[in-house]
């Protein structure tokens, strides 16, 4: 009883950045937070509310539990941030500062407990330096494999050699980890990739790890195992997910926390279930890929071909674009019809676990990649930029639940390619082999979050020392 009631006084503070792959697991984190009984809220900037109210059935105040709140970022609603990434990530890193402080005053007051704890992610480092002002402990959740962790530390502290304008071709070694060739790494630290915003966010909070005092992974221990022994000694990382949806681990979905930034097209269920079982084809790039018209009509043409069923989401960009990018091809509708089905945005957990898909066309983001290992389905890699490559390494090689397409000579995917991996996939002689080590992963993402389970256990040490800490 009196841990409850101590536990009632402690309040924890995570900031995420606006975007769909990063709220979420922050929410899903929350909810976990909440179920110890600890009070939090989460706070992002006025962009997200704006697309919430739109999309989404919660209201701007709180969500399950988790009490949200907003700040402006220094930006109108309306900015083209996409296309002005550096600008956007700038005038964020000069204005989220500032008005992250004053929200931190504004709940100093005697109805909330004081911050025992701020939770950060890499996308917004000076979270940790708000943190150390107010005194109050960080904690970092890395929203991308522990693998990224180890790799970006290892690279922003200079700990070990990775391709240079003068080597740009090397290999890389790392502990724990398979050997990694420059299409294995993450575009971050290739040199051929412009010194942008998002690097040099990485930089400053890798190089800025003192102010952290926890490193939260949304992942596993039995997933990624030799690559979190391998920082035990450097900077140790904790895994405490998969932050996934309580329907792909079994929990209750009446549970289940998470918001939309787009609508999602409810009526694609009601097709997947005229769907024979294990047989349709989902192809989805997550929120921010946008790809190349080229791109397009290769997978137009290779899904087509695959004579499958398929459900591709194909989102337009938010933003314009130049060159046909992102569109369909001309007559792809028509000549699929009753072959498949395209809609902007899918209620994605909820088509994972449906009886009808057979494996995932992805673009590898973690959060998709999470998703589709906890719904025990096979992968098909396609990956574009940041972490994906590295994901489809861990994907393809290391956990062997997927398989890669292969750009030509002239680096294109071509139909044939998107073809032929279809066919392996789902009808090759490895198929049987590629279901059996997805059902391994969706047994051990299970085992990790429930009770006793080894994230279960991480996420109980976490709260003891958040507890410890605020005596
Ligand atoms: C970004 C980066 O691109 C990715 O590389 C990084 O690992 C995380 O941040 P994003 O591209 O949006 O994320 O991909 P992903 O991490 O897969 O997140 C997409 C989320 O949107 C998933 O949770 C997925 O379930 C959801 N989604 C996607 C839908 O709900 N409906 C859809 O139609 C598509």
């Amino acid at each position: 009883m009196a841990m409850k009631e101590e536990r009632k006084g402690i309040h924890v503070l995570m900031v995420a950045f606006a975007a769909q792959g990063h709220i979420n697991p922050m929410l899903r984190l929350g909810k976990r937070l909440v179920s110890k009984g600890l009070h939090v809220t989460l706070a992002t900037t006025e962009l997200a509310a704006h697309r919430m109210l739109k999309f989404s059935t919660t209201t701007t105040k709180s969500i399950s539990g988790i009490h949200l709140e907003f700040f402006f970022d220094g930006l109108s609603i309306d900015y083209d941030r996409k296309s002005n990434l550096d600008h956007y990530m700038d005038t964020l890193a000069k204005f989220g500062p500032i008005n992250l402080s004053k929200l931190i005053q504004n709940l100093s007051h005697d109805h909330v407990p004081k911050f025992s704890c701020i939770i950060n992610n890499p996308f917004v480092p000076w979270v940790a330096d708000v943190a150390a002002e107010h005194k109050i402990p960080c904690a970092m959740l890395c929203i991308q494999p522990c693998t990224l962790y180890a790799i970006y530390y290892r690279f922003f502290n200079n700990l070990n050699s990775f391709p240079s304008l003068t080597n740009p071709d090397m290999s890389v070694e790392l502990p724990g980890l398979p050997l990694l060739h420059t299409q294995d790494l993450p575009s971050f630290v290739l040199p051929s990739n412009p010194f942008g915003s998002i690097p040099k966010l990485f930089s400053q909070m890798f190089q800025n790890m003192k102010k952290v005092k926890w490193v939260l992974g949304n992942s596993f221990y039995e997933l990624e195992k030799e690559v979190i022994d391998s920082m035990a000694e450097l900077y140790p990382i904790r895994p405490i997910g998969p932050l996934v949806p309580s329907i792909l681990l079994g929990e209750d979905q009446n549970l289940d926390i998470g918001i939309d930034l787009w609508k999602p097209e409810e009526t694609c269920m009601e097709w997947l279930n005229q769907q024979p079982p294990s047989s349709v084809i989902y192809v989805s790039f997550g929120s921010n890929v946008v790809l190349s018209a080229k791109q397009m009509e290769n997978i137009a043409r290779g899904l087509k071909n695959s004579n499958h069923p398929f459900l591709w989401v194909a989102k337009s960009s938010d933003y314009p674009v130049k060159d046909g990018a992102g569109e369909l091809p001309l007559g792809f509708l028509e000549e699929t019809k009753g072959q498949g089905l395209i809609v902007p945005w899918c209620p994605q957990t909820k088509v994972l676990a449906h009886p009808a898909i057979a494996c995932f066309l992805s673009h590898c983001g973690w959060n998709s990649t999470l998703e589709t290992m906890a719904a025990g389905i096979p992968i098909i890699a396609y990956p574009q930029w940041t972490d994906q490559p590295t994901n489809a390494k861990l994907i393809g090689d290391v956990l062997q639940v997927g398989v890669k397409l292969m750009p030509n000579k002239d680096g294109v995917v071509s139909n044939e390619e998107v073809e032929r991996c279809i066919g392996e996939i789902v009808g090759g002689p490895k198929a049987e082999e590629f279901k059996k080590k997805a059902a391994e992963l969706k047994k051990g993402a299970r085992q990790a979050v429930a009770e006793g389970g080894s994230s279960d256990r991480n996420m109980q040490l976490f709260v003891d020392e958040i507890i410890g800490n605020s005596r």
